[in-house]
């Protein structure tokens, strides 16, 4: 088992594949140019694979694969059909680009529900925010994995002024496709041009949705950090993951494995601890991690407040969010 000072039992691992990625979203990538990591300081398909059985036999449950872009690595689909094979719940996150190609290898896994990143319904604003002219190939993607029953849940980061004016789209979107909608509040991270005021909060969120439709709130799990809701006689759903508002760090279970193979207690952690290069000089993995995670603080990294609108985002030290996975 694997426990913080607080008692939280940390059952669920997100391993980020590669900080690379086909987009240019501005909000996740720094604003200088970019040098992705070389593939050699990457962890290797079998040392990811060591890596996770040992988190595997200390009670984790759930794997979740993130980038960058998971699936623009090479050797994706190996990595994907290892991870397969071992007793976690594998789930991954994606901009959704890849899904045709790799639909074998993620049925196969027995990967059931898929988090596809998707912040417009609008080509052209598609592109302003990704730089690339892909939405309609990320549509059809979503249609193809609906048609093999695949759950699929949409990832929104609602930044104001951008796509606030979208939230009720993506809820009418819900109204005839089983689909979840997750409408995240925008983060501050290394370079991403993060201010207070395009933040868009869970209240305003609500208050948008409830003007015009029924909103009942929906018992969630004890780990989820979203809070679910439905709309009467609308086939789908939606949630809201407010990390800036109204945190759920309480009940977190999660630790983030980077690509390059270091350890993040949390998504604002400072701090990081490099189990690849043990892992590469046969040192002891597992001391690494319990140390790791009993060190973990409270809330937020130890560095955000709730009070979002004092927050002074270049104060925060932290990873690109391409280079954490989400
Ligand atoms: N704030 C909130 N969510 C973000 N994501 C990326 N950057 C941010 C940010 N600054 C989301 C992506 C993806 C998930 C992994 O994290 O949209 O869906
Ligand atoms: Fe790529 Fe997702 Fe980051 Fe956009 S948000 S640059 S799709 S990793």
């Amino acid at each position: 088992m694997i426990a913080d000072s607080f008692g939280r039992v940390h059952d669920y691992l997100r391993i980020s594949l590669t900080d690379n990625c086909n987009f240019r979203c501005f909000y996740c990538m720094p604003e200088e140019d970019y040098d992705f990591t070389p593939a050699s300081r990457l962890m290797q398909t079998d040392e990811i694979v060591q890596l996770a059985k040992i988190f595997v036999e200390q009670g984790v449950k759930k794997i979740r694969l993130t980038g960058g872009e998971p699936l623009v690595r090479k050797d994706a689909a190996n990595i994907i059909a290892q991870l397969g094979k071992l007793p976690v719940e594998l789930v991954i996150t994606t901009n959704g680009t890849r899904i045709a190609e790799m639909l074998p290898t993620l049925i196969e896994a027995g990967i059931k529900t898929i988090n596809i990143s998707l912040d417009t319904l609008q080509p052209e604003k598609f592109f302003m925010i990704t730089r690339r002219d892909l939405f309609h190939q990320i549509r059809s993607n979503i249609e193809l994995l609906l048609q093999h029953k695949i759950t699929v849940k949409i990832n929104m980061v609602v930044m104001k002024g951008l796509n606030d004016n979208e939230i009720k789209d993506f809820i009418l979107w819900t109204k005839h496709n089983p689909i979840q909608i997750r409408f995240i509040e925008f983060m501050p991270f290394s370079g991403n041009k993060w201010t207070s005021n395009k933040m868009f909060s869970l209240q305003e969120i609500l208050a948008v949705i409830a003007n015009d439709f029924t909103v009942l709130p929906v018992e969630g799990s004890p780990n989820d950090t979203a809070k679910s809701f439905m709309i009467p006689g609308h086939e789908g759903s939606f949630a809201i993951i407010s990390t800036m508002t109204a945190p759920f760090c309480s009940t977190c279970n999660r630790m983030r494995l980077t690509a390059d193979g270091k350890l993040k207690n949390c998504l604002f952690s400072d701090g990081e601890t490099d189990l690849l290069t043990a892992l590469r000089n046969n040192q002891e993995v597992l001391p690494l991690i319990k140390a790791s995670i009993w060190s973990k603080k409270k809330e937020l990294g130890g560095q955000l407040q709730t009070h979002f609108e004092k927050l002074d985002a270049d104060a925060i030290h932290n990873r690109s969010m391409i280079t954490i996975g989400g």
